[in-house]
């Protein structure tokens, strides 16, 4: 069998962030006004700093006005709770991110239902996630927003009937993943960790997206012929075989043994990762627009 098309996710989000750059362009010619995204960072984790730092770096080069506020891991909850009461009134600021997670000691539902719903890029705020599940416009979360724009990039326009299996039920992904596919007529299953016969559920989607965080767990013998598979998974695991310590990404997919089953397959990395970012830069300019009015 010929191998899967490889889905460039790295290519796409490059285009993305050239439309975002024009609209940008255009928002400051038109308007005077420069969109503006603040990112909340508390603690030192390394993985959330190097993404909080790409994020800033790429909202830059799109022209947009990055503010970064970096706490200190012992932050009192109502001094965070303050930073995001104030960014809500600053009109320089059309959207906001708490980067996730935070520590142990601040509760992240309290913390995303403080940001103003209209300013929030990540679409986690309790109002967003209520008018996702309504069908009614909302701010969508960026990971399962830059999948839906993939997985309509091979497949077309119309997803009607599909057989769509989301693995993992994370408020981040799983969850809004599912309601997007159902928004596009898919007929969605969502499995977890207590799903029966997991392989076979794989096996009957047209549609598989892998989000649960464990490495190289969905194997190319679970995947239906043809299958078009969306890996979300970014996994950090050891390679010796580079060398002593040395770590290498994986996806939740065994993309060895999948690719030359599916149809079609994201990459880790350069698949499904890079699309969260330009999709985040995407929600901070409609952010802006609709703040403007
Ligand atoms: N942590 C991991 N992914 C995300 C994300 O998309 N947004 C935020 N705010 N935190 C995260």
């Amino acid at each position: 069998m010929t191998d899967a098309q490889l889905i460039d996710g790295k290519a796409f989000a490059a285009k993305l962030r050239e439309r975002v750059s024009a609209e940008v362009a255009k928002l400051k010619a038109r308007h005077g006004v420069t969109p503006g995204l603040a990112v909340v960072l508390v603690g030192e984790d390394p993985a959330s700093q190097v993404y909080v730092r790409n994020k800033g770096e790429q909202t830059v080069e799109c022209g947009m006005n990055s503010f970064e506020h970096k706490l200190p891991a012992d932050t009192p909850e109502a001094d965070v709770l303050a930073l995001v009461e104030r960014l809500n009134g600053d009109d320089s600021v059309h959207g906001i991110l708490v980067q996730l997670p935070l520590p142990s000691h601040i509760s992240e539902p309290k913390v995303i239902n403080t940001i103003n719903p209209a300013k929030d890029v990540d679409g986690f705020h309790v109002i967003n996630s209520g008018l996702l599940a309504t069908g009614q416009q909302a701010m969508v979360p960026c990971t399962p927003s830059g999948c839906m724009m993939l997985i309509h990039d091979v497949l077309g326009a119309d997803l009607s009937g599909k057989r769509a299996l989301v693995v993992g039920r994370s408020n981040i992904v799983g969850k809004p993943m599912a309601q997007l596919l159902l928004d596009a007529n898919c007929t969605v299953t969502i499995a977890h960790s207590r799903t029966k016969d997991l392989p076979e559920e794989c096996r009957r989607a047209d549609i598989l997206v892998a989000a649960v965080g464990r490495s190289e767990m969905i194997k190319g013998d679970w995947i239906k012929p043809g299958a078009c598979v969306i890996d979300v998974g970014m996994n950090r695991v050891p390679a010796p075989e580079r060398g002593e310590g040395k770590m290498r990404l994986t996806g939740d997919v065994d993309f060895a043994s999948a690719k030359s089953v599916a149809g079609s397959i994201t990459p880790v990395p350069g698949g499904v990762g890079p699309m969260t970012i330009a999709v985040l830069l995407t929600s901070a300019v409609i952010a802006c627009c609709r703040i403007l009015g």
